[in-house]
Formats: structure tokens, sequence, C-alpha cells
């Protein structure tokens, strides 16, 4: 089944959230559909249609850690998912590999699904360095046992507008592919994302091992986000 991350970063609120909902619940689609909304919105849900992730967890369990909020917390308020290493944490919070390992292997252990986020940056991607880059964040970022998903996101396609090739996008994923199955995890899926809307979706779903996407900005409003349901549908 194919997976459609929506990641809504620092924004929405509840009338946001209580809109969108309401048109996917309308919207005929097989595809799995994870909304990864902020602490102030994961409580709560009664869709079936729609999974709730957070969008980072706690270096901590509970504890005496003021601000921070747990695995066991986010568990609790019914999410079943939560974005570890997201490449805006691996910049503005300096968040290395083994921060994000840490905090998958916390995700595990309270019930929840780390969708684990790698991708290189611009001058890596200049200096043909993606390959070796994305499998040491893969390698060293990835829980000591259980599920996960994996996402791959060209930091420099995230926001940007700029999308890689797609011959470029099929190579890193069969890289991905193939690593995971050394490691006999060949059933993790593998999601693409960086500056995914509507249009070019169509250049990317066809694409062997690419098992779905996680988007940002055009998962906020139900104009732009049920018209990538529904071409992957
Ligand atoms: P955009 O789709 O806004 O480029 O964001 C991608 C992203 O970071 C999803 O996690």
């Amino acid at each position: 089944m194919k997976i459609l991350v929506g990641n809504w970063k620092s924004n929405g609120n509840m009338s946001d959230k209580k809109k969108l909902f309401a048109a996917i619940e309308r919207t005929k689609t097989d595809i799995k559909i994870i909304l990864c909304l902020p602490y102030t919105l994961l409580c709560c849900n009664k869709s079936n249609k729609i999974a709730i992730g957070a969008q980072n967890i706690s270096d901590y369990t509970n504890g005496a850690f003021t601000g921070d909020i747990s695995g066991q917390m986010i568990h609790d308020t019914g999410a079943k998912y939560v974005l570890v290493g997201h490449s805006e944490r691996r910049t503005y919070h300096h968040e290395n590999n083994a921060i994000v390992k840490n905090k998958a292997n916390l995700a595990v252990q309270n019930k929840l699904i780390p969708i684990i986020c790698i991708g290189e940056t611009l001058a890596e991607h200049q200096s043909n360095k993606t390959k070796p880059v994305i499998k040491k964040m893969l390698l060293n970022s990835i829980p000591d046992y259980g599920n996960f998903i994996i996402a791959y996101e060209p930091r420099w396609a995230i926001g940007s507008g700029k999308t890689p090739k797609q011959t470029e996008v099929a190579k890193i994923h069969q890289m991905i592919f193939d690593i995971l199955k050394s490691i006999d995890k060949e059933k993790t899926p593998i999601l693409f994302g960086g500056s995914i809307n509507a249009k070019n979706i169509t250049r990317f779903k066809n694409i062997p091992h690419v098992d779905g996407f996680m988007v940002g900005r055009a998962s906020l409003k139900s104009e732009t986000f049920l018209p990538i349901i529904k071409s992957m549908n």
C-alpha cells in the first residue's frame, strides 16, 4: 500500500485540522495517509482514514526535562508515528545520526513507528557525494530493532521548489532498498520528499522502491493535498 505523509511543520491550528480532516474523509482512497502534526494538534482523532504522527520526540524518557515531549506522551495521544531526524531538526537543532538513532530507539520502545529522514545537502549533491552520505546516514540512524519507515528528502529540495532528476531518485531508492535488504529489512517503506506537489508527483510515483511521499507545504490545505491523494490512487 502506498503511503502519503503530510508534515505540517510549525503550521496549522484546530480549525485548519478540522477542515483538512473533513475533506480527506470525503475522499475515496486506498492509500495510507499519515499526518504529522504539531504537538498541540496530536490529540483525540477519530478518523479511520488518517493516522497521526508527531514531528519530534524527546531524547529522554519522562522526568525532569522541562519542555520535552516523551515517546510515552506521544503514544498517549493516540499517535502511531513520529518523524525522526527531519532535515530541519538536523540543521536547526544540530541533531546528528547518533541523536537520531537514540530517538528512533525511544520511538520503538514506546510503540511508535519512527519515520527516519535522511537527505544530502546541496554541496554534497553537487560534489557527487549523495550515495556515500545517504548510506552512512541510513545505517547510523535506524533503530536497533523494530519497524520503521525511511523518508529520503534531499535537503536542497525541501521548500525550494527544486527536485532531483527521476534517474537520481531511482538510483538512491534502489541503493536504500539494497542496503535494507542486506540487513533483512526489505519490507521497510521508502518515501520520497522535497517540494512534492500534484504536478511533479507524476514524475516520481512509478519509480521502483518509491513506496510513497512526504509532503510539506502542499499538505496544509485540501486544495493542494487532495490532488496529491488522487494522483496516488
Ligand atoms: P516541502 O514539501 O514544503 O518542500 O517540505 C518537504 C518536507 O520537508 C516534508 O517533510
